[in-house]
């Protein structure tokens, strides 16, 4: 497996810097920068990117199954994110499905696995996750979502620390995903869940949809409770809310 780690001051994306290089990557590899000018979310959003103030990471995995097996994969990276913030010092880090961060209910971090590859071939993942430590409200610009920093919750964490930590952590779980899939992942879900028990709305398209978050199942989908039917969710366009 490949053992790099690009420190990059400025980038467009750390995720792009990765895309670009595939062919010469080995699965391991990575990247951090200081600053993103064209940091990229989910659903086609930017994501804001100021210089110094939190982490931008991004890793590259070749997974021989194909992309299929992608969506647990990104629950289980969110898993071991929160679990390495919380072995250093922040306790209360949840996560929201299918893979953001979050701390006292606001957002904390966020997660873009980006894919290339032909059905049926290996896929070529792009893992990226930035994470806020220390932006300011005046260097964010406006965000449309509660968000939070470590700072701002009173944790203090290493910024390079906890680089090295979640490079070296996601790549021991990225090779246990490899031989055993998200199996091993599925019961460390429940105790990290940010809204277990708790009524949420989904966002399918136009559609909203209410109901009692009661965890995932074993591919990883949200199930939620509607009257008393347990119904399962997969999918990358459905959003969760708080209700
Ligand atoms: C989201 O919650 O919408 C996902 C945000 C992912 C942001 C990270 S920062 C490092 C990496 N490079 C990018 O351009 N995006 C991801």
């Amino acid at each position: 497996h490949g053992g790099r780690v690009a420190v990059l001051p400025v980038i467009d994306s750390t995720n792009q810097y990765l895309m670009d290089r595939i062919g010469t990557l080995k699965s391991g590899d990575a990247c951090v920068a200081e600053y993103q000018n064209k940091g990229r979310g989910r659903r086609g959003r930017q994501w804001i990117s100021p210089f110094g103030s939190n982490l931008y990471l991004s890793l590259y995995w070749r997974l021989e199954q194909g992309p299929a097996a992608a969506i647990g994969l990104s629950l289980a990276i969110g898993i071991v994110m929160a679990e390495v913030m919380q072995q250093m010092g922040a306790s209360d880090v949840r996560v929201k499905w299918p893979n953001d961060l979050y701390l006292k209910d606001r957002k904390l971090a966020g997660i873009l696995v980006e894919i290339s590859g032909k059905a049926g071939d290996a896929a070529n993942l792009v893992i990226g996750a930035g994470i806020n430590l220390t932006m300011s409200k005046s260097s964010s610009g406006v965000i449309d979502q509660g968000w939070i920093n470590l700072q701002e919750a009173g944790i203090t964490i290493d910024r390079n620390a906890l680089a090295a930590r979640l490079v070296t952590q996601l790549r021991e779980a990225l090779q246990v995903f490899e031989r055993e899939g998200f199996a091993p992942f599925v019961a460390r879900w429940q105790p990290l869940d940010n809204y277990n028990n708790r009524p949420v709305k989904l966002l399918i398209g136009e559609q909203v949809i209410k109901g009692i978050a009661r965890g995932i199942n074993a591919q990883g989908a949200l199930l939620l409770d509607q009257g008393g039917e347990i119904k399962p969710y997969l999918g990358g366009e459905i959003s969760l809310r708080g209700d």
